[in-house]
């Protein structure tokens, strides 16, 4: 095992923040991930789980021993006509997946192509994108108990699955360690073209054969289009979660903003916090070296220099400036560390 000691962050959050672990290592299986946490116990040193450090805010150094997850592997454990259960290690990098499934002609994972990060995260806030979400694809996970050390699996109801939520955010946040996810993924594609803008561009690039590989590249094309690419500017993708009001209230506010965009879902409206936060003023606004990105102002960036600390102010700003203009709470999908 090998530990660092004060080691800088910065190329390990896609925000590019410049703060230091107090000891680092990575592991690369269940083994090496016990042995890494007795030894953190033994010294009554606090531990962080890190994987692609793509959904995180640092706005302080971290005390503890920051463990990186580096869990590699993609095994079919089972499969029949119509389906396959393919298992994968909880380091392995979420868009290599996507693509190792488009090549092998399994389907289901390919609109959420090109979103950062480790699968091993990609259960603890369900992560989404034009209209699938993991819980769709999700046979089950194993994750590690920090306290017992033992080794536990979760089906679907399990790990209560909601949009961008799961039980690893709530009731069992902090108490266990994913370090492997089970996918069961079609042998044969049901497309799920509805969502944005993902017809428009197949319609444009293609007259033949719909493939899993064509859905990707249009996925990915309209996130290029929209998404600051955090090699080049520092961000962590949506900073809010999308908030759902009342239709109710989303009716009364219709009458003062004719134009409020609103998506009509069992428990209320779902109203873009990109168009809230649009509407405050705050889209394309620079302060230093922090802002808020110019093509999409749910996404707050770190121009190069930036701190932490800054960026939670300036998303607390927004909070206010949409709550007092809306009467709508933003909630951050961003976890703060
Ligand atoms: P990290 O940031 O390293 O960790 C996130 C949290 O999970 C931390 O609390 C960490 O302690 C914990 N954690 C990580 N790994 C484990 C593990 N193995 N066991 C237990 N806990 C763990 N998200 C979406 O849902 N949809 C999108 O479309 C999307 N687009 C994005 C676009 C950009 C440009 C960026 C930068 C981010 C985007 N995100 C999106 C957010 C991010 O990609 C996801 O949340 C991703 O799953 C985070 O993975 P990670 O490995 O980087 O997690
Ligand atoms: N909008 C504006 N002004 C803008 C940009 C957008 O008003 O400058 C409004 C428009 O009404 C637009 C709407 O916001 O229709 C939605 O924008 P977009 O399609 O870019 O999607 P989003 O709701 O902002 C969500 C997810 C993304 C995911 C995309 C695609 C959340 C919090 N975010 O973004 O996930 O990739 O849909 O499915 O649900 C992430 O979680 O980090 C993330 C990037």
């Amino acid at each position: 095992m090998n530990i660092q000691e004060n080691i800088s962050l910065k190329p390990f959050n896609t925000f590019s923040l410049d703060k230091k672990a107090r000891f680092f290592t990575s592991v690369n299986s269940r083994e090496q991930l016990i042995e890494a946490l007795i030894w953190a116990r033994n010294l009554g040193i606090e531990v962080f789980i890190l994987g692609g450090g793509s959904n995180i805010l640092l706005t302080q150094d971290i005390n503890s021993l920051v463990i990186k997850i580096e869990i590699s592997g993609i095994d079919v454990v089972k499969e029949n006509s119509e389906f396959i259960w393919v298992k994968v290690g909880a380091g392995e990098n979420w868009h290599n997946f996507v693509l190792h499934a488009i090549e092998n002609n399994w389907a289901g994972v390919e609109n959420l192509s090109l979103i950062p990060g480790t699968v091993g995260a990609s259960p603890m806030q369900n992560i989404g994108a034009y209209g699938i979400e993991v819980k769709d694809v999700f046979h089950s996970l194993r994750a590690l108990n920090r306290a017992s050390l033992e080794q536990k699996e979760f089906n679907s109801e399990e790990c209560k699955f909601g949009y961008r939520e799961s039980v690893f955010k709530n009731e069992l946040k902090g108490k266990f360690i994913i370090t492997s996810v089970t996918f069961k993924l079609k042998k044969k594609p049901n497309f799920n073209l509805d969502y944005g803008a993902i017809k428009e561009v197949l319609a444009v690039e293609a007259d033949s054969e719909l493939t899993l590989r064509a859905v990707s590249d249009a996925v990915i094309k309209i996130r290029q289009s929209k998404l600051p690419d955090p090699k080049e500017i520092g961000n962590a993708g949506s900073f809010f979660k999308n908030p759902t009001i009342s239709k109710d209230s989303w009716l009364k506010l219709q009458q003062t903003y004719p134009k409020i965009p609103g998506y009509d879902l069992p428990e209320g409206m779902k109203v873009p916090a990109a168009w809230l936060i649009d509407q405050c003023g705050w889209k394309g606004k620079r302060f230093g070296e922090i802002g808020v990105h110019e093509n999409q102002p749910l996404v707050l960036v770190n121009f190069g220099q930036g701190d932490g600390l800054e960026v939670k102010l300036l998303s607390e700003k927004i909070q206010q400036s949409v709550n007092e203009k809306f009467g709508i709470d933003l909630i951050p999908e961003v976890n703060f560390i």
